[in-house]
């Protein structure tokens, strides 16, 4: 059953004359005049298909002559160079299996044209066949294995925190709640409240909005550690950069302040980024031509740049002497919207900024408190194009500084007890961030909504395949 990735074949690592057989989807297929057939076949291991030639002395060559887009092939045959522009080799076929049709080609949802990215959305199981979504899948998979890479080249250990928990994270509400119970028979206390003690967990129970208090967790032992994994937001946000199911890369680092994790994220963009133009130039060049023309160019620049630190207070300033008329209006205090953080990132500073100092009222509750009462040490990563793509903090580890803010917020002791406990038995100073992964893998290709950079994207109404 061994048979050759398309990939092999044109990056020369056979030899012209070599047999070999490789296997996939037709992509196109034009007869010519001489009595042969060109089928241009992909097998998602590369962005170019490989060209195969087929005889019309191949003893199925009418069958062959009926083949369409979407067909199943397994081709075998002579590395060739190619006579033709564009590719120095394909395969002539010495024998094409067709493994299998398309029942009827007027049907076929991929058929080979260019469709709209609105349409292909309706189509998430066929998708993957197109140019531009296999490209986003390999810069996708690039992306993760780089993220990875770069964590265990640094030491950091990958820990996989809960999706079922009990607490919210962010303190934002917005969390998917799990249950066992019969939602048309909810048992009631006293109150009327439901009594979730007769639940499959004994308490209420969600999907998690972000693994950051379980790796806190390990952080204070292991002292480096990072979670890769999806999230979960019931945000009804109906917008090109919100998903209610994404992934997120979260580290945690102990004795590190706010700088130290600011660093660490501009040296992670910056390598992954450096991974993406130096494994997948050949998606990239795709993405340059027919998603974003300087794609490329704002990567390397990126790469190359040192990224602009800004205080929030600054920033403020900033935008109330641009003259801009915001929709939403810029105060102190105001968390900065789509429209703020497109202004700096784009038109002010034209590189990634790393946002830092934010009121403490706009932020989580265990953001650690600076010197002057008023702001956390907490910074947002705002990328040109996408806005911001990182979240971090340094954590409160001053037992009673956290004890406060707890009342502050209206929040229990007792929910955060185990928390607690890390501040308890030798705190340490820790910081960390989160990174959304599909905003990643929309600013890397240029693509213009995260819908379209994740296989089976979630959003309000749509849960479908
Ligand atoms: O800023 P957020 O909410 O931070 C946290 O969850 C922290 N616990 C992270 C940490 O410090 N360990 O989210 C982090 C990032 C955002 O910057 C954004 O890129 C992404 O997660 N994100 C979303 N991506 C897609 N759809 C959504 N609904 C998102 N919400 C946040």
């Amino acid at each position: 059953m061994t048979h050759t990735p398309v990939v092999d074949v044109l990056v020369g690592k056979h030899a012209v004359g070599e047999t070999v057989t490789v296997k996939g989807w037709v992509r196109t297929r034009r007869d010519s005049k001489a009595g042969l057939s060109f089928i241009a076949l992909h097998d998602g291991s590369c962005f170019d298909p490989v060209q195969v030639i087929a005889l019309n002395s191949l003893q199925n060559y009418s069958d062959i002559q009926k083949l369409t887009a979407g067909c199943s092939l397994s081709v075998t045959g002579q590395v060739k160079a190619s006579m033709g522009q564009g590719q120095a080799l394909e395969i002539e076929a010495q024998s094409i299996e067709i493994v299998g049709w398309v029942e009827n080609p007027d049907t076929y949802p991929m058929a080979a044209k260019r469709h709209s990215i609105e349409y292909l959305r309706e189509f998430a199981h066929l998708r993957p066949r197109t140019n531009v979504i296999g490209a986003v899948t390999r810069v996708r998979n690039c992306l993760s294995q780089a993220i990875h890479r770069f964590f265990h080249e640094r030491g950091y250990l990958w820990i996989s925190t809960p999706i079922l928990t009990a607490s919210d994270t962010e303190g934002a509400g917005e969390m998917f709640r799990v249950s066992t119970l019969d939602m048309m028979n909810l048992p009631r206390n006293d109150k009327g409240e439901v009594d979730y003690s007769e639940d499959f967990f004994g308490k209420e129970t969600y999907l998690t909005v972000s693994g950051q208090l379980n790796v806190e967790t390990y952080c204070a032992a292991m002292s480096k550690v990072y979670t890769f994994g999806p999230t979960f937001r019931a945000e009804n946000s109906n917008t090109s950069r919100h998903l209610a199911e994404f992934w997120m890369i979260e580290p945690e680092v102990a004795f590190a302040d706010l700088s130290d994790v600011a660093t660490l994220a501009e040296d992670m963009l910056k390598y992954v980024c450096k991974a993406v133009l130096e494994e997948r130039a050949d998606d990239m060049a795709f993405f340059a031509e027919r998603v974003k023309k300087d794609v490329i160019t704002r990567l390397e620049a990126l790469v190359n740049s040192d990224f602009v630190r800004m205080d929030y207070t600054d920033a403020i300033e900033i935008l109330k002497a641009s003259g801009k008329q915001f929709e939403f209006p810029v105060e102190w205090g105001v968390d900065l919207s789509s429209e703020h953080e497109r202004y700096l990132a784009e038109e002010h500073v034209g590189a990634p900024i790393i946002m830092q100092n934010y009121p403490k009222d706009i932020k989580a509750f265990y953001m650690r408190i600076n010197d002057d009462g008023k702001t956390v040490a907490a910074m947002d990563i705002l990328a040109p194009g996408i806005g911001e793509i990182i979240g971090g903090s340094q954590r409160e580890e001053r037992l009673d500084v956290f004890d406060q803010r707890l009342e502050e917020m209206g929040l229990s002791k007792e929910d955060y007890s185990w928390y607690r406990d890390l501040r308890r038995y030798g705190t340490v100073p820790h910081a960390g961030f989160g990174l959304g992964f599909e905003r990643l893998v929309a600013y890397v290709t240029g693509m213009q909504n995260v819908r379209d950079v994740i296989p089976f994207p979630r959003t309000p109404g749509n849960a479908s395949f």
